[in-house]
């Protein structure tokens, strides 16, 4: 007996999707029915449509899902809309969607997908100094300052793998970017590990010139002495990848005091204004330094703003951090009341006013002047032969 069999095949086959962009892993979706290509509405686009276009044209990671024709907008027919994958899905023909070609959308919301991870680098003096550089959906660009402070820079650090964060200069400090302008009004808190997770206006809104590019100083201050020993000389501090000068404008001797605690010399001994130790090159990175004296590094100190003055290198400051010449002067003194001299407020006291004595008589207004211990470990000693005269008075 013969069987007849009877049996239906139904056969679908995935349409086809293209990515139409800057990079073949990010750009405007593209899909395929009845033999024309069209796009897709941004309605409800999310995430977890954008990693099902993603794996279906083999990129990864899948990133973001821009709208709004974010990649320019297409022609021809807009196919799908509302669509609303689970994210499993292997094309994004089997997500749920409207009917294909029926939609309430304009080109102007086609939706895109970045399926590239976000990158970040540093264009600057320094590998860990500069301007922040982004890559978003094949393109490289820059930041906007809007908002940019040292939390900003913290997220950027880390991710670049410098440390510490020590500034985050606004204004093109470190130049002007090409390209788009990717973020702005970055918000990031100063935990994330990225940039990419800090809160900011969206990739792309922003109405910032380059000159606003904000940029990063991944490194400490330094702070060197070029001079004619290697503790007294020009003051020069290295940030963001340059060594720079310092403005004598406000320096005195409190800055002083601060400088030659950080280089590690014995104290501050003068101030010297008017680039008395030559001009430096390079930025003149401070003016108006403002120490209390105690500080333990002059990054502790106000001042007008890294970059921020109309000094000229003839205004370059410079300091002596050791005694310039060393005079020992023996002095006699005629003690005609019961006050021990060996007492540390009494011999301060007189100190002072010696001090006061050599300035009212010409002497530079820097002169240092210390007692100097003798022998027997004391300062006064009786003088034996006065005693002796004074006995016969
Ligand atoms: C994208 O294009 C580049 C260069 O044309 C190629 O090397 C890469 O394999 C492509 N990636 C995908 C996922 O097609
Ligand atoms: C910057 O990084 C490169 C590559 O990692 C390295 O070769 C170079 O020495 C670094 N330069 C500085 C100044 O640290
Ligand atoms: C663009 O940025 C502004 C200001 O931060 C914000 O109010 C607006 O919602 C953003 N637009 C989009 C589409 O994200
Ligand atoms: C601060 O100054 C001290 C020397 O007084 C130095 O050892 C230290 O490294 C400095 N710290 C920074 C952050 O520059």
């Amino acid at each position: 007996m013969e069987r007849v069999l009877l049996f239906i095949l139904a056969a679908s086959v995935d349409a086809q999707i293209r990515i139409v962009g800057p990079t073949n892993c990010s750009g405007r979706v593209e899909v395929f029915y009845s033999r024309v290509w069209g796009t897709v509405c941004d309605d409800g686009w999310d995430i977890k449509d954008v990693s099902v276009v993603c794996r279906q044209v083999g990129c990864s990671p899948p990133f973001d899902g821009p709208g709004l024709a974010f990649f320019g907008v297409g022609i021809g027919p807009i196919w799908l809309d509302d669509v609303s994958c689970s994210g499993s899905e292997s094309s994004l023909d089997s997500c749920s969607h409207s009917t294909v070609g029926i939609h309430n959308c304009v080109h102007d919301e086609d939706a895109g997908v970045v399926c590239e991870a976000f990158q970040i680098r540093l264009s600057g003096p320094s590998n860990c100094s500069g301007r922040v550089e982004v890559y978003y959906g094949g393109t490289w660009g820059t930041v906007c300052d809007g908002s940019w402070d040292i939390n900003d820079a913290k997220a950027v650090c880390r991710e670049v793998g410098c440390d510490p964060a020590f500034d985050a200069p606004t204004q093109a400090l470190f130049g002007e970017g090409t390209g788009p302008v990717w973020l702005d009004n970055v918000d990031c808190s100063g935990s994330e590990n990225s940039l990419s997770d800090c809160p900011s206006s969206g990739f792309g809104n922003q109405s910032c010139a380059h000159s606003q590019d904000a940029g990063v100083v991944c490194e400490d201050l330094k702070v060197r002495l070029s001079g004619p020993t290697s503790c007294s000389g020009r003051v020069e501090v290295y940030y963001g990848g340059v060594w720079g000068t310092v403005c004598d404008q406000g320096f005195d001797m409190n800055d002083a005091e601060v400088v030659c605690r950080e280089v590690g010399c014995e104290a501050a001994y003068g101030v010297r204004s008017q680039a008395y130790f030559g001009q430096g090159t390079g930025s003149i990175w401070l003016s108006d330094v403002d120490c209390l004296g105690s500080e333990n590094n002059l990054s502790d100190c106000s001042h007008s703003g890294f970059g921020n003055n109309l000094c000229a290198h003839i205004n370059d400051v410079g300091v002596y951090c050791e005694a310039i010449f060393k005079k020992v002067v023996k002095l006699k003194v005629v003690q005609t009341s019961t006050v021990d001299l060996n007492e540390a407020a009494v011999q301060e006291d007189l100190l002072k006013q010696v001090t006061e004595n050599l300035k009212d008589n010409g002497v530079n207004e820097d002169v240092k002047v210390e007692w100097v211990k003798q022998s027997d470990g004391k300062i006064f000693q009786e003088d034996e032969i006065k005693k002796n005269e004074n006995l016969f008075k």
